[in-house]
Parts: C-alpha cells; structure tokens; sequence
C-alpha cells in the first residue's frame, strides 16, 4: 500500500465513522460512476470493509448535469440502503429521487466530484468536532435572523429576508435538522452553515468570483442582478455565457431564482477549483441557484446550482458575521 493509498483510506473512514451506526447490519451503498477515478470507490470500499461493513458499490453512466435524476435503479438501490454514499462526478442530492430518500431518512453522503488529492487533503482530514460545533452556533445565528447583507470588494451588494426561515448545515454527520428542514444529507469533505432566503425577496448583485458548478475555476467573475430573488441579468466572460445557457436549458423559471446562502466552516478547505472543497472552506460564501424544498423553501427547480464568493462581507440584522472573508461572529 502506497502512501496516498494509506491516507486516502483513513480519511475515507470518516464518512462510516460518522453515519453508519451499525456497521454489521446497516445496508450501505457506494454509487460510483464510469468516468470518476476509480480508486475513490476503491478506498471508499476498503475503508468500510476494514470497519466491519459490507457495502455494494454501483458504477453507473456519468449522471447528466447537476443534480438531474439519477438510473432507476440507483433510486430503487438508495431507497433500500440505510446510507448511500455518492462518488460519482456530477452532484445529485437535490435530485427528486434523493430528496425522496432524505424524507424516508435514509442518510445520504455527498461526495460528488471528489478527487483523490481532496481526499487526501486537509479537508478531509479536519477536525469534525469543530466543524460540528460551529455548524450548531452558525445555524443558530441564521436562525434568529430576519435580514442579510452581502458586499465583497469585486461588487457584489445584495440583500434579502430570511424572516420566519430556520438555518441549517453540512457537517459530515446526517441528522435530523432545525423544524421545516428536510436536509438528511452530509457532504465529505464538509462544513457550512446556510440558510435558503424567503423567496422573491433577494434584491442587488450577486458576484461569483471563485467556483461554480457545472463550471470548475472561474476565469472571470460571474455578475448577476437580482430582482425580487430572480435573476435579470448575467453578465461575464465565455463562462457567463455558458452559465446562462445552461440556465435557460432548464426551461424552467426557478432555475433562476436565488434559492440557497452558505458560509464555509471548514478551517483545512482549500481554493481548489472544485466546488466540493471551495464551497466548505472557511470564510467562503457560496451561494446557489434552483431547487431549495429539502433545506426549507419553496423553489421547484430541476437543478441547483452552487457558487462560490471570496472575501465577502455578510451582515445578519446589521451585524457582522464575516468580515473580507473570516467569521467574525
Ligand atoms: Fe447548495
């Protein structure tokens, strides 16, 4: 066993560690598919062999854009698992099949576009601990907030109500969340606390400067107006372009509309061009698009799409909570 090898198995241990309660009898699922690197369903397996667990591992097709429905018999294999792990390239825990899951709490993990230097990383290896912790104390603070502002030095001034919403967050470990959040999905690596803003209230510019789905590293930054918590307009590079093209496909309004606002919690996350680490890092927002009804809101979209925002500056009821990009609060 090579070194990488020996690292990557003890973080893929993590994710069993955190959710899997009984490792003889649980019915664990690891869904794979044939473009992603296989040595991360590899380690995945040995890593819960080597804890007593016997999972089935699923290689499937390249699921076709972010958090479209996954194979039938991806969705019958979820619904009898206890946990199903997710390795696969493209994200799809917002998909129907898996917000069908979440509601029969059957416990997800997401580790959708994942490689094994993320694996391998300090995100990985964290300290789960905190990043519980301070999930529970960021949740709480979104919690009681009924308004939020956010600037960043590349223009982005956006506000929107939060009144009535409870927070919610990804800490590697599944369990029941604050009342009206259906959220019974962990990320690996992980780590934000997030709130889905009351819908049509998002007004301003949202600048995505860091990461996106669909996407990868962004070039240039992504600028978009919001009004009423629907994007107008999105202006950019090749990328932009790209973006609202891939909007526009899902012909279907709320593929627009602002629907998710995460702050990163996770001190090991790097920038790394994949939003599975970016988004988690520390200090980092990231704020989606579409789809929003397992994290409490009410937009119907047949995506969800994250982005990533550096440096921002965030106010909840006029206070500050991050500042040029470090949690204050
Ligand atoms: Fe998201």
């Amino acid at each position: 066993m090579t070194l990488l090898e020996a690292e990557l198995i003890e973080n893929a241990r993590k994710p069993f560690e955190l959710n899997v309660d009984d490792p003889e009898n649980d019915e664990v699922l690891i869904v794979t598919d044939t473009e992603q690197d296989e040595q991360l369903w590899q380690v995945l397996l040995k890593a819960a062999r080597s804890m007593g667990i016997r999972p089935t591992v699923q290689i499937v097709p390249k699921f076709q854009y972010t958090h479209s429905e996954p194979p039938a018999m991806v969705r019958e294999a979820m619904l009898n698992s206890d946990v199903t792990v997710f390795v696969t390239t493209e994200p799809v825990v917002h998909s129907d099949a898996c917000m069908e899951a979440q509601r029969q709490h059957i416990k997800l993990v997401a580790m959708e576009e994942i490689t094994a230097d993320i694996l391998a990383g300090p995100a990985a290896s964290a300290d789960y601990d905190y990043i519980y912790d301070e999930g529970v104390r960021l949740r709480e603070i979104w919690s009681r907030g009924d308004h939020v502002e956010i600037t960043t030095p590349s223009g982005m001034d956006l506000e929107a109500s939060l009144e009535g919403r409870n927070g919610y967050f990804a800490v590697s470990k599944v369990e029941e969340q604050l009342e009206g959040i259906d959220l019974y999905v962990a990320s690996f690596p992980d780590g934000e606390a997030s709130i889905a803003p009351i819908e049509g209230t998002a007004n301003g510019t949202i600048v995505w400067d860091e990461t996106m789905h669909e996407l990868g590293h962004l070039e240039e930054p992504i600028e978009a107006d919001v009004e009423d918590g629907y994007i107008t307009e999105i202006r950019g590079g090749q990328q932009a372009d790209q973006f609202r093209r891939f909007l526009e496909e899902m012909d279907h309004p709320d593929a627009f509309a602002l629907g998710e606002i995460a702050i990163g919690i996770n001190p090991g996350a790097r920038i790394t061009g994949s939003p599975r680490e970016d988004k988690k890092a520390r200090g980092y927002l990231h704020l989606a698009v579409g789809e929003n009804t397992d994290v409490g809101g009410t937009l119907e979209a047949p995506t969800h799409i994250d982005g990533v925002v550096g440096g921002a500056t965030l106010k909840i009821d006029g206070e500050l909570i991050v500042e040029d990009g470090e949690i204050v609060a």
